[in-house]
């Protein structure tokens, strides 16, 4: 009895480890980074603009959160890559080439899918804390 309970559990095993294999939609696998994504973090880190900037609401504030730029309806990466470019009054210009450029958004588009920045710009704090109700 115990034996056949035992082989009943396995061929389900077996029977939902092949669906799972089969039936994914491999939206998961894509979390891995590319090279461009490595090389791109590792220009945000060169160039510290973490220290302006937030992700997933931590870093610096004198810049916004870069966290789900990518994705926001209002921004997107050309908007994104004007500012990395050019600089503004308060945004240095880094002089960066296009290559540093297209790896940093690469970068910037897999933060963006990997969370969810929820602090929204009007709840912080000028001394850096969140304000949540
Ligand atoms: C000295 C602080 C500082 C540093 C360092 C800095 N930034 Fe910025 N950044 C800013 C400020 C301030 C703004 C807003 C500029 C404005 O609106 O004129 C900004 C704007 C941006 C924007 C547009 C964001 C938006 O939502 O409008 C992007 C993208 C950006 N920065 C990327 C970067 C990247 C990439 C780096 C590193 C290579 C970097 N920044 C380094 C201060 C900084």
């Amino acid at each position: 009895m115990i034996t056949r309970i035992w082989i009943v559990l396995f061929v389900l095993f077996a029977a939902y480890s092949v669906a799972v294999y089969i039936y994914s939609d491999g939206q998961h696998r894509e979390s891995l980074p590319s090279a461009s994504v490595n090389r791109g973090w590792q220009a945000w880190q060169k160039n510290n603009c973490h220290t302006c900037h937030q992700l997933y609401g931590l870093g610096g504030y004198m810049g916004p959160d870069l966290t789900n730029a990518a994705s926001d309806p209002r921004k997107g990466r050309e908007y994104m890559r004007a500012f990395i470019k050019y600089g503004t009054n308060s945004m240095p210009s880094f002089q960066l080439s296009d290559k540093e450029i297209n790896d940093i958004l690469s970068f910037l588009s897999w933060v963006d899918k990997s969370g969810k920045n929820i602090v929204s710009p009007a709840n912080v704090h000028w001394t850096g804390n969140y304000l949540i109700n």
